[in-house]
């Protein structure tokens, strides 16, 4: 640990300053400041406000009239595995349809290696988010798919974050493939206590070919009744029961939605709660734009979900079959060229938007008390993200106040 995380640190000549505090500032719920300051004190935001007002501190960073936003929530990736599918992704742009059948190869890899071996995977995918300005990150299980290795993996996401999800309802693995219900038992049973002492969440592939709307039903109820908070994958491949399983059991967070029915919406529009802030709904709709790009599928429709009053979020859905990207600005240039959302949307979306779905409220915003998640653009101003696509814009993360 840094010997110097009690002093305090000043970010200063801030052009742009995305804060996400609604209100305050321009940019609706961005809460845009020009001209601003941070001050860091350890690892929380101490005070935010006009830099010529700014207070003194240990040291100070002059960002020189840069963009300044939080650090990128990514709320959804799958960094526990061994081996790359590049070959599966060559058949896909050769016309070859994503299936989710892959899943099982990374099983086989996955179960393959070694603790070290996997621990430094995820260790390499880490240092490759946070580079990106990605400062929390979730992590399934979910290729391991037996009670040893699920807790194996469970273990080792546990290392790099608070916001592990056990995914043992990923798919049926090779061994119970003609006793599914068998495999639901040992998911809710064995394999659930084995999950617990490292996941806060639960989370089922509710999909043709993964787990059906009674089995989804049975794990997630399971599962939080335990203690898990609930994120489902659904709609992802076609149309089907998840969005509304989701909606019916409490989720956080449902995740793909990229086949809607109007039914679907309503279901999520239903979950509105009034905040201080405003109107968001409990169950946030989280889309992965990589898992579109990289199995070449039509995009979801952000519009038709914000028009609803749909509290949506973007997160990568880092794997290495259907979305093998750790970048969160990529995802957010995808959301705005191909998902019908402003600038200003999407970047709420990657900040805000995947903290609501991991309903935390200390990320995702820069206000006195949250943490010290700051992400510093080498350009002016947000736009630039999803204007200035592929470039390499993240010029500074400070996580925990710590400047990495
Ligand atoms: O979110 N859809 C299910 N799981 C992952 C894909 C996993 C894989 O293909 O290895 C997803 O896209
Ligand atoms: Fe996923």
């Amino acid at each position: 640990m840094s010997p110097r995380t009690d002093s305090s640190l000043l970010v200063d000549d801030i052009g742009e300053l995305v804060t996400n505090v609604a209100g305050t500032g321009e940019g609706g719920p961005l809460g845009i400041r020009r001209g601003a300051a941070v001050l860091i004190e350890g690892d929380r935001i101490a005070w935010v406000g006009p830099a010529k007002y700014a207070p003194a501190a240990d040291r100070r960073i002059d960002v020189g009239g840069a963009a300044v936003l939080p650090g990128f929530v990514d709320s959804h990736a799958h960094l526990v595995f061994a081996g790359d599918r590049a070959a599966e992704f060559a058949a896909r742009m050769a016309g070859q349809p994503y299936t989710g059948g892959g899943i099982r190869t990374t099983v086989a890899a996955t179960r393959a290696a070694s603790d070290d071996e996997l621990r430094a995977n995820v260790a390499r995918l880490h240092r490759e988010a946070l580079r990106q300005g990605t400062t929390t990150i979730e992590i399934k299980s979910g290729y391991g798919l037996s009670v040893a290795e699920e807790a194996r993996s469970l273990r080792i996401a546990r290392e790099f974050t608070s916001e592990t999800t056990f995914l043992g309802a990923h798919v049926v693995p090779t061994e119970y493939a003609d006793r599914p219900d068998d495999y639901v038992g040992l998911v809710c049973g064995p394999m659930l206590r084995a999950a617990l002492p490292y996941a806060r969440w639960i989370d089922v592939f509710c999909e043709r070919g993964a787990f059906d709307a009674d089995h989804t039903r049975a794990i997630l109820t399971v599962g939080q009744a335990a203690g898990l908070g609930v994120r489902v994958h659904a709609n992802q491949l076609g149309p089907g029961p998840g969005v509304q399983l989701a909606v019916e059991v409490g989720a956080a967070s449902v995740d793909h939605c990229t086949h809607l029915s109007d039914t679907d919406i309503e279901a999520l529009a239903s979950t509105t709660v009034d905040w201080v802030s405003g109107p968001e709904t409990t169950t946030v709709a989280t889309l992965l734009p990589g898992a579109e790009f990289s199995t070449r599928s039509p995009y979801p429709d952000a519009r038709r979900l914000l028009d609803a009053g749909v509290t949506v979020a973007l997160a990568t859905d880092c794997n290495p079959g259907s979305s093998y990207t750790s970048s969160m600005p990529f995802c957010v240039a995808l959301a705005v060229r191909e998902m019908g959302m402003t600038p200003a949307e999407a970047v709420w979306a990657a900040t805000a938007g995947g903290a609501r779905s991991l309903r935390r409220d200390d990320v995702g915003v820069l206000r006195p008390g949250a943490r010290a998640d700051l992400v510093v653009l080498d350009a002016p101003s947000h736009l630039h993200l999803a204007y200035r696509p592929g470039v390499p814009l993240i010029s500074k993360v400070l996580h925990n106040g710590v400047p990495q």
